[in-house]
């Protein structure tokens, strides 16, 4: 193969990497960013090992005990550099309607014209790793293919654990195969002889995605969401642009499997906004009075979904691993993730033990005390008598683990078949103290999708910004929408059309809410696995088993529609999550108003429709 030089810097491909337009666009953005070497990764478990070694080395991470934590990783970011900025994220489409009203928008030609600069030179000192990646089973037809360019080793033995990446890439990709071309940077320059730091970034960030020439540009952070490009800049926003063109949807949702004490078995997709469930809920572990049933992960933060030949929709977890919340988990909350966490993994920004190991808020209920001392994620001294004083948290509430899929002992035997698995009904869950009730089931896709489009949640750590604010988060992917949302609304309302003239069982949709508080600020809900309950009472209304009460959005259980054995929870709490507030709901449909004002421009007409509906049932 040749070798196109660029600035002295040989392009040298390895000899299995045989697509032309790969080779010449690496030349060019080597040119442009001026890496001091190149890296074509190839995914083997020494790359990885090698990699981390080198991280060990540089500061970046920490080796845990290999006793109490094989193969494991600590890593403490920067303190500015700890989630996603959705402020500095940007869907550059030709035009602005296009990218909608809900997504920060910049000419192409301007945000290429303002990128230049800032990528030039941009990885001077440093290597840029070529990091092949398949989003979804390497080879299968519903995949897609990536290939990320970063200056970060730290991004590249994650990607190994959250994609198939690696070497058989490229066999795939063939001389002439597609690919989306994602670069990134942490935008820090080393001069000759300038020493490093352990999490290198930049105060200037952008994450930006060129949805019609399906680009990914990730300018100065290290966090997950903006430098891990196969996740939420390529499979949500790159993909639901995908999705849109080709019939098919990339969702906010994790995929779950269900069977009950007769067998039979469902499958679940369920779209929590960031850092709200999506995780737990997809390793749920059924509680007593619940012999006979089981819960089985298919992924636990996006799904690709696509109608088959029978008129059923089709679901496939594009990732390999995790990328999951630390703090609130634990063996009480979530076993299963806490088995998964048992070793080959990578943290980042959990508190580390004196004795080598990780800790987080929420182990403590595992213990039954406080660690006496631990390192905290800014690397300061943390003790329980300075916690009390200054209310400092050992992790930082976005602190997260990076697992493969095959470290959960819950995995459905079915997680990478390339086929995706059947969709029984879908759920939409926000994270709100009050007036949403726990479950509702809507009448009708409409409805569904109405109940979707206007869903409200609280802000989360997941974010850079302010928490605990409620705002609009439509289908759980306001951060994640590679388009205009209205047009995204009628997205889903045409496939509901098509999938009804087919003549196929639609899956039913549902809102769910855990987060209901009492007077005393604490959740009612007991959450987690008795979340069971209430997936149970969906599984038996999919199969026509179950009754309800309808009221003004839809259908939810009564007190005695759901099994209560093995869990003292009266009929005065079950009121307290599932009242409908009158007042509340007015208040609420004020900001379904506001959303839809917000949305006007190709607002479907079905949606201000249910709205009125749903005025008339309240007032009635
Ligand atoms: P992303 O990875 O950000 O997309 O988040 P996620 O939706 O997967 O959320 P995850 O399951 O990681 O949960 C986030 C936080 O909510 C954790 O601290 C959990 O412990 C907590 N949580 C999850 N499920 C429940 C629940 O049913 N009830 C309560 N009270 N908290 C929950
Ligand atoms: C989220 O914020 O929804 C996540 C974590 O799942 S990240 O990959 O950083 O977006
Ligand atoms: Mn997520």
């Amino acid at each position: 193969m040749n070798a196109p030089t660029m600035q002295g810097l040989a392009i040298q491909a390895p000899s299995y990497v045989k697509n032309a337009k790969l080779i010449a666009w690496v030349a060019e953005m080597a040119a442009l960013c001026k890496p001091e070497a190149i890296h074509w990764c190839d995914g083997s478990k020494e790359e990885y090992d090698r990699l981390c070694q080198q991280l060990v080395d540089a500061g970046t991470f920490k080796k845990l005990d290999p006793v109490k934590r094989p193969n494991s990783f600590l890593a403490l970011s920067d303190p500015s550099d700890v989630a996603r900025v959705e402020d500095r994220t940007f869907i550059c489409s030709e035009k602005k309607e296009n990218a909608g009203p809900t997504n920060n928008w910049m000419a192409p030609a301007e945000m290429r014209a303002t990128l230049q600069p800032l990528f030039d030179g941009c990885m001077k000192g440093r290597t840029m790793y070529v990091v092949p990646f398949s989003m979804g089973p390497l080879g299968s037809p519903i995949a897609h293919i990536g290939i990320e360019l970063s200056d970060s080793p730290y991004v590249a033995v994650n990607m190994k654990i959250m994609t198939r990446m690696g070497k058989a890439v490229y066999e795939v990709l063939g001389t002439d195969g597609e690919f989306v071309p994602c670069v990134h940077t942490v935008g820090a320059p080393l001069e000759a002889g300038q020493k490093d730091v352990a999490w290198p970034c930049n105060k200037t960030k952008y994450i930006v995605h060129y949805p019609e020439t399906r680009e990914i540009w990730s300018y100065g952070s290290g966090y997950g969401g903006n430098a891990l490009l196969g996740k939420k800049c390529f499979a949500l926003r790159i993909a639901s642009n995908m999705g849109r063109d080709e019939g098919w949807l990339a969702e906010h949702m994790l995929i779950l499997g269900v069977t009950n004490p007769q067998g039979k078995k469902y499958h679940v997709a369920a779209a929590f906004p960031s850092a709200c469930g999506k995780t737990n809920f997809s390793m749920l572990v059924p509680p007593a009075g619940f012999e006979g049933w089981k819960v089985t992960t298919i992924g636990d933060d996006i799904a690709w979904i696509k109608p088959g030949k029978d008129g059923r929709l089709y679901a496939i977890n594009p990732e390999a691993g995790y990328f999951g919340v630390a703090p609130g988990t634990n063996m009480l909350t979530n076993p299963n993730c806490m088995d998964s966490l048992d070793h080959d993994v990578i943290f980042t920004n959990v508190a580390l033990t004196d004795d080598g190991d990780v800790w987080w808020e929420g182990m403590e209920q595992d213990t039954k005390t406080l660690p006496a001392h631990l390192i905290d994620w800014q690397g300061k001294d943390w003790t329980p008598q300075i916690a009390k004083e200054t209310g400092a948290k050992a992790a930082h509430p976005n602190s997260r683990f990076t697992v493969a899929a095959t470290n959960n002992p819950a995995l459905d035997d079915a997680w990478d078949d390339p086929k995706g698995v059947a969709i029984d009904a879908f759920i939409f869950g926000g994270r709100r103290s009050t007036t949403v009730p726990l479950v509702t089931e809507a009448r009708n896709w409409v409805e569904g999708v109405y109940m979707a489009a206007t869903m409200g949640s609280e802000t989360t750590a997941a974010a850079a910004g302010q928490q605990g604010v409620v705002r609009r988060d439509p289908f759980a992917m306001l951060p994640f929408m590679g388009y205009n949302m209205s047009d995204y609304f009628q997205h889903w309302l045409d496939l509901g059309k098509k999938l009804q003239a087919s003549g196929a069982k639609l899956p039913k949709i549902y809102t769910t809410n855990w987060f209901r508080k009492g007077a005393d600020g604490k959740f009612v809900w007991p959450g987690y696995g008795e979340n069971m309950r209430v997936l149970k009472w969906m599984i038996d209304r999919v199969e026509g088993n179950a009754k309800g009460t309808e009221h003004i959005t839809g259908v939810s259980p009564r007190y005695e529609d759901l099994n209560w054995t093995g869990l003292e929870f009266s009929a005065e709490q079950f009121a307290t999550v599932t009242s409908i507030d009158k007042a509340a709901w007015q208040a609420e449909l004020k900001l379904h108003a506001e959303l839809f004002q917000q949305l006007a421009h190709h607002l479907p007409k079905e949606l201000p429709e249910t709205k009125a509906a749903i005025e008339q049932r309240l007032a009635a």
